[in-house]
């Protein structure tokens, strides 16, 4: 079957990017991004392309060529279903807070929902395809949605996750290191796979695309996340040893990363991960381990959260103590917000919690980050619910500007490793804060002999 429609529903930082670079390499196939949230939409379909919902290198070059051309984004869902030939769902799946499994579990209801949309509008038959990331054995429940409330016509699942990193989304998307395709092994599941293979080929080499059954590719997902957050779990781990020992956690990871058999990557010890996928996806892990009864397994990987919330609560401890025990009334300025540099998402970013456990030590924080919005950042410390959404306006204020932002700062925080940070007329800000003048730099990032050259008191982490 020669693919020539394709529907994506889910219009967030997954579906966005990688429908805008099928597009741009297919212009034979007519893409259309489809969402409830209407915003959305209407922010993908902006005039200018600045004002498109995501942030990410290059992103917006890829959507003004291709869009309006095969590529089009709408909140008319049903017709995307009904035209298309391929659907792929790309909703979210966050952790259920509420019920069984709650802050474990991933939450389904937008994937069920989908699924019976699917099966009320759809009059041929279509392939489905995963690209939400989903416990396994997900596909075997969209299956039976499809087939017992369906039109009688035939559908196809696979598995198709996606590895796009934030910030790197467009370039991992077009070189990607694999695309993983699961399927069923009959017949008609080898002609879905086929098809999905197809598309993929108009431009990454076909060594380079996996196909499996569709459990393995389902499992392969929630995997390769826990052992890049576990990766970083570990050295984190490391750095808090390498503070008390004189040990420094950058010599040791550039030593360890120089065995081929460990690798130099994500190897950088920081104020923990954020992000919408490792938690998620390891609470994830860990909850179908436990319900086979596993109990080893589960308590192997959750250990990986466990370390990254004490890396969190340990930065603001050490800030805390450093800052002579109070930082009651204090500025302290965070830089960065978002949970990692070249993104505007802000999803479980550790700034939020760090920000958290210092209003409660009522400290003042002002926070500057080039792409997050002051709305934004109330938004994720109101949606803890640890103080009420005055409390929390009163204890942050954000600028646009970090020069303003460090002014008569007691404290400087890095958060988020942008790379303006490094550029900064450091002696400018310095002469501007109260003193003595700390840097916590919670990406070590910055250049420690410089800052403590100029008079800074500096801290980094692992060292
Ligand atoms: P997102 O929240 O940015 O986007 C999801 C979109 O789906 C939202 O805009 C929402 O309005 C829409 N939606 C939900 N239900 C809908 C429905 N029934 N009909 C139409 N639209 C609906 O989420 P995301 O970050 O793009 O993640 C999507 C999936 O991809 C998740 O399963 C996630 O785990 C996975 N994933 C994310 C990343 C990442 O870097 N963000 C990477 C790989 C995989
Ligand atoms: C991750 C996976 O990398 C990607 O394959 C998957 O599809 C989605 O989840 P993402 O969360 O977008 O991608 O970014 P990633 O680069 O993995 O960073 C996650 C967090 O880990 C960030 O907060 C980052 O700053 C932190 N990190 C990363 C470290 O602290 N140290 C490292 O060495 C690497």
């Amino acid at each position: 079957m020669e693919i020539t429609k394709i529907c994506c529903i889910g219009a967030g930082y997954v579906g966005g990017p990688t429908m805008a670079v099928i597009a741009q390499k297919c212009p034979h196939i007519q893409v259309t991004v489809v969402d409830l949230n209407e915003e959305r939409i209407a922010a993908w379909n902006d005039k200018d392309t600045a004002n498109i919902p995501i942030y990410e290198p290059g992103l917006d070059k890829i959507v003004s060529e291709a869009r309006g051309r095969n590529l089009f984004f709408s909140t008319d869902v049903e017709k995307a279903i009904d035209e298309a030939q391929i659907i792929f769902i790309s909703v979210n799946t966050p952790t259920k807070t509420y019920g069984k499994g709650k802050g474990m579990a991933a939450d389904l209801k937008y994937i069920e929902l989908c699924a019976r949309q699917i099966a009320r509008v759809a009059k041929d038959n279509k392939i489905v395809v995963e690209k939400s990331t989903l416990p396994v054995r997900t596909a075997e429940a969209i299956k039976s949605i499809l087939d017992n409330t369906g039109n009688g016509v035939q559908f196809q699942i696979l598995s198709n996750p996606e590895f796009l990193a934030e910030g790197t989304a467009v370039s991992d998307l077009l070189q990607p290191d694999r695309i993983l395709i699961g399927g069923d092994t009959t017949a008609e599941g080898k002609k879905a796979i086929e098809a999905l293979v197809a598309v993929y080929s108009n431009w990454v080499p076909a060594d380079k695309i996996l196909t499996t059954n569709v459990w393995s590719s389902e499992l392969s997902k929630l995997t390769a996340n826990a052992f890049l957050a576990q990766r970083i779990s570990s050295i984190n781990a490391m750095s808090e040893l390498c503070e008390k020992t004189g040990a420094d956690v950058n010599e040791v990871a550039k030593a360890i990363g120089m065995d081929s058999r460990i690798g130099s990557k994500f190897l950088k010890a920081s104020v923990g991960f954020g992000g919408s996928c490792f938690q998620k996806d390891i609470l994830n892990l860990v909850y179908i381990a436990k319900t086979y009864g596993l109990h080893e397994v589960a308590d192997y990987w959750e250990q990986v959260i466990i370390m990254n919330d004490h890396q969190k609560r340990r930065f603001s401890s050490r800030i805390v103590q450093t800052l002579y025990n109070t930082v009651s009334g204090k500025k302290i300025t965070f830089l960065g917000w978002a949970f990692k540099k070249d993104t505007n998402d802000t999803r479980e970013s550790a700034a939020i919690y760090v920000a958290d456990d210092l209003i409660n030590e009522h400290a003042n924080i002002a926070v500057y980050d080039p792409k997050v919005s002051n709305k934004k950042i109330m938004d994720d410390l109101n949606y803890l619910e640890t103080r009420n959404a005055e409390q929390n306006a009163n204890s942050v204020s954000s600028f646009s500007d970090p020069y303003e932002a460090c002014q008569n700062a007691h404290a400087i925080a890095i958060l988020t490793e942008w790379d303006e940070f490094t550029q900064y007329d450091w002696q400018k800000i310095y002469d501007s804060m109260q003193k003595p003048a700390f840097i916590f730099d919670g990406r070590n990032v910055l250049n420690a002999a410089e800052l403590r050259g100029i008079g800074f008191v500096y801290q980094a982490i692992g060292s």
